[in-house]
């Protein structure tokens, strides 16, 4: 009797799985599958990028073109604060050093470099990229390259991708602007 009653529950808990096996598979199908094309489950990720252009302001510098950013960041020389750039190069050391005459580590030294010639400190080897780009560099080729060195010169073996933010580029450089005998005057 005990038995029975045990083989019973057995049994239907057998045809209670296999009922809700079915129907639960169904279900899920129905949900995957059948309403699939009314409501894909992949808007998120797609949503994602253009929230992020929406609001560039906040460490998202590669959002917005190269060109606008190094405008914007001319466009705070004239107050920039050498002071905080000195703190903001520090992430620079990590390649430059800026001490007249010491030899350069990975990237070139950077004393005096406002206004030098592009890729001309003696004994650096440059990539063909910068030797090729020509000119000096002025506030506003910094400005550009600071913010964007594969953009501003494709090529370059300067592995940096910008600071967080336009005032932190332009205090940086208006720090590059006191490292010489005579510091170059900020653009006003
Ligand atoms: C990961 C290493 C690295 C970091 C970090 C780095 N640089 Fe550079 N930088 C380089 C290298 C390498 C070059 C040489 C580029 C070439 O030859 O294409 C270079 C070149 C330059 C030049 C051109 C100088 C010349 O003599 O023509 C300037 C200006 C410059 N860097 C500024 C900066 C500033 C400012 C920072 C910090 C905001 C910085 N770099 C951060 C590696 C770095």
């Amino acid at each position: 009797m005990t038995m029975d009653s045990f083989e019973f529950t057995k049994l239907a808990g057998a045809v209670l799985s296999a009922l809700l096996l079915i129907f639960g598979t169904r279900t899920i199908i129905e949900m995957t599958v059948g309403h699939a094309p009314e409501k894909p489950g992949f808007t998120l990720p797609a949503a994602a990028p253009a929230e992020a252009a929406a609001t560039p302001a906040e460490g998202a510098a590669p959002a917005a073109p190269a060109e606008d950013i190094g405008k914007e960041v001319i466009a705070l020389l004239p107050k920039a604060n050498a002071e905080k750039g000195k703190t903001i190069f520090k992430k620079c050391q990590a390649c430059h050093v800026a001490e007249k005459g010491k030899t350069p580590t990975v990237g070139p030294n950077l004393w005096d470099v406002v206004n030098r010639k592009k890729g001309s400190y003696p004994g650096y080897k440059y990539s063909e990229a910068m030797e090729k780009k020509g000119g000096d560099w002025t506030f506003d080729d910094l400005a550009h390259f600071i913010h964007g060195p594969k953009s501003f010169v494709p090529g370059t073996k300067m592995m940096f991708s910008g600071l967080p933010t336009p005032q932190d580029e332009a205090d940086v450089i208006a720090y590059l602007a006191t490292l010489a005998d005579t510091p170059v005057p900020l653009p006003k």
